[in-house]
């Protein structure tokens, strides 16, 4: 199978997971190329990854099959302005960077085969999982490209329509975090209740690993395995009855609600 030639525009915390994972997948570094104004982070991604490093993106991108925009999304629109002149016919645009959609880039690239792509902080330990979207213009050959690419990271999941992104953002995109928040607040509970800080603080995270593996490994759904733990009138019970006197679940939509609402917002304002 003949490797595609792939060039990362930015040479970030994004971009050199992304190298990683494909050299892990064995794309050769030869065919691995990234641009980075910063000299020394440019000799620091050559001495790690042993791909060539650029400081012009217009010579990072020569001979790309497939170039990644993983810069900053607010200094996007001056770098894909200044890159337009130098792509080539039919080359995949993939595009990592939150809140740019594909009419911007289209506006800014010409109109050509872009991948709009939303991953997660976790793609850093490669254990991302990524909502991706492909214009018109992408051939089935392209998008096997993207997928192997962001599959690099993590799971790569395709979605029909672009509002979508706004959807994932608010899901797994900003979702980490969520999950951050619940282990505090159960750390600090856990604390309350009389462990050492550091008692309460292993044992919520062991649970939430044990529980994620619990969740991703099962045939049956997350709440058919809650019913399976929770015994009439027993503990689990007794806390889950709390927390949906609290209104969890419609706090949950809330929140996603509005995490979405953002997306869609910061979209408006960066994609101008
Ligand atoms: N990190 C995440 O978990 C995550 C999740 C989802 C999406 N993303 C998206 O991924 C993208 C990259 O994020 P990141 O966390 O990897 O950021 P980052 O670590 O700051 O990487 C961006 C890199 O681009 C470089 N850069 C700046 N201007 C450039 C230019 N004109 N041409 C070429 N390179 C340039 C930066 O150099 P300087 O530092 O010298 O400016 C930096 O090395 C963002 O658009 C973000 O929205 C990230």
């Amino acid at each position: 199978m003949s490797h595609p030639r792939i060039a990362f525009i930015g040479a970030g915390n994004m971009a050199t997971s992304l190298i990683g994972g494909l050299l892990a997948q064995g794309i050769p570094a030869s065919h691995i190329r990234a641009s980075d104004p910063g000299a020394e982070q440019r000799a620091k991604v050559a001495g790690e990854y042993g791909i060539e490093l650029f400081a012009s993106n217009a010579e990072a991108i020569a001979g790309a099959d497939v170039v990644v925009l993983a810069t900053k999304p607010q200094v996007l629109k001056a770098v894909c302005q200044a890159l337009a002149p130098s792509l080539a016919d039919g080359q995949l645009i993939v595009s990592i960077a939150a809140g740019i959609g594909c009419a911007s880039l289209a506006n800014w690239l010409g109109p050509r085969p872009i991948v709009r792509c939303m991953p997660n902080t976790p793609a850093l330990l490669r254990q991302g999982v990524s909502g991706l979207f492909a214009n018109a213009a992408v051939s089935a050959a392209q998008r096997q490209q993207a997928e192997q690419l962001l599959s690099a990271v993590g799971l790569a999941l395709w979605l029909d329509q672009e509002q979508q992104i706004d959807a994932v953002t608010a899901v797994s995109g900003s979702g980490p975090a969520y999950f951050f928040l619940l282990i505090e607040a159960m750390t600090a509970a856990g604390e309350q209740l009389g462990l050492p800080r550091e008692v309460a603080a292993q044992l919520t995270l062991h649970t939430a690993l044990g529980a994620a593996r619990m969740a991703s490994e099962s045939d049956v759904e997350a709440a058919e395995l809650r019913r399976r733990v929770t015994s009439p009138n027993g503990t689990t019970e007794a806390a889950i009855k709390a927390f949906q006197a609290g209104g969890f679940e419609a706090l949950v939509q809330k929140a996603l609600d509005a995490a979405a609402k953002r997306s869609a917002e910061l979209a408006a304002q960066l994609g101008q």
